[in-house]
């Protein structure tokens, strides 16, 4: 038994505090930290608008309450691009064979640059997201020609989306101040500054919306589309305890669950934090398994021993059929993981709201 809890109020209450703290700004939902129509459609109250990576991803954002949408990712498919011009969304364009295969479909559409800067970024930040990403800034003048020779492509400024995990707000406002003064130069009406606020997984460490500092540029639109910040608090994963056995002296918890429902911890490298909620009942006739007061590996259900979510932790009493808790679930948890792997069954979701 493995459960997903997803509580909306949670992901519409940090919604509503990022936009008290940044009111300058237009906010929109990275749909790809969590795509549940539950939290889809509770930020769609709260939110201006949502971003989407995928055709499946821009047709959930649209049957769950979103009309304004911008449209991400580094190989969008013609379908994707149809549908996006289609639904009058924003595409954030990565590439120039991007705004050729744009500009072929002959329909009307709004695109920002993504642009890949050769700036520095914070250095505690989980993620960079440049590499692969967007359009080199020294190919830029190409970017616009091109762009230029497709008349129904309007161009309305850039993506610069170019961090995840960043706990650091001063780091962030030097990161804001920095491209706002490097777009400004171009004259155009949108930046769009991405996502990328951070969650400490493993420790107290809070972002503070209430220490960004978005300077305000007349005629320009500022957006933030972050995903982690406003949804990992709204989740926990939680995994009945199948077996405990000692292995050359170290004591392993298997839970009924794992990396393929909650990638999170295998994909950061982090030993995540748990609780251990007890369970009295043991219908089985043999001697119930369990570990006092000793530090434990807990460990998922695949054949494979990557699947560890935390190590070396310290716990009074686990016994089998007690439940394993993680909480900050919510964001890049179910989304990111690897359902397929054994065919196990999936979790149940239980949505508070
Ligand atoms: C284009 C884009 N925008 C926004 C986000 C959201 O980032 P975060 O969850 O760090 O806020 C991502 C995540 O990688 C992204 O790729």
């Amino acid at each position: 038994m493995a459960e997903y809890t997803l509580d909306t109020r949670v992901a519409v209450a940090r919604a509503k505090m990022l936009k008290s703290a940044v009111p300058q700004a237009t906010i929109f939902y990275a749909m790809k930290a969590n795509g549940h129509p539950a939290i889809v459609s509770a930020l769609a109250t709260v939110c201006d608008g949502v971003d989407v990576a995928s055709a499946g991803e821009l047709e959930i954002a649209l049957a769950h309450g979103f009309s304004r949408v911008v449209c991400s990712g580094p190989a969008k498919s013609l379908t994707f691009l149809r549908a996006a011009a289609a639904a009058g969304a924003t595409v954030n364009v990565e590439s120039i064979q991007e705004l050729h295969a744009l500009g072929s479909l002959g329909v009307a559409v709004t695109v920002c640059l993504r642009v890949n800067r050769r700036i520095a970024l914070p250095a505690g930040i989980s993620h960079r997201m440049s590499y692969q990403f967007g359009i080199d800034e020294t190919r830029l003048p190409e970017a616009f020609a091109v762009a230029a020779s497709y008349p129904l492509i309007d161009v309305a400024g850039f993506h610069l989306h170019a961090m995840s995990g960043n706990l650091d707000v001063n780091a962030h406002n030097v990161f804001i101040k920095e491209s706002l003064e490097w777009a400004a130069s171009f004259g155009l009406r949108q930046v769009n500054l991405g996502g990328g606020f951070g969650v400490d997984y493993t420790g107290p460490l809070q972002f503070d919306p209430f220490g960004l500092d978005v300077p305000t540029l007349p005629g320009v639109e500022v957006l933030f589309e972050p995903g982690r910040w406003l949804v990992a608090d709204a989740g926990h994963y939680s995994a009945e305890v199948a077996d405990i056995k000692q292995n050359h002296d170290n004591w392993y918890v298997v839970i009924r669950g794992g990396m393929h429902q909650f990638r999170t911890p295998v994909a950061y490298g982090q030993s995540f934090p748990f609780l251990v909620a007890p369970r009295e009942e043991w219908p089985h006739p043999w001697p119930r398994p369990e570990v006092r007061d000793s530090r434990v590996t807990i460990a998922g259900e695949l054949c494979t021993p990557n699947d560890i979510l935390a190590r070396d932790a310290q716990v009074s009493l686990v016994r089998a059929g007690d439940v394993i808790v993680f909480p900050k679930a919510g964001a890049y948890g179910w989304d990111i993981s690897p359902h397929q792997y054994l065919r196990h069954p999936s979790p149940t979701f239980v949505i508070l709201s």
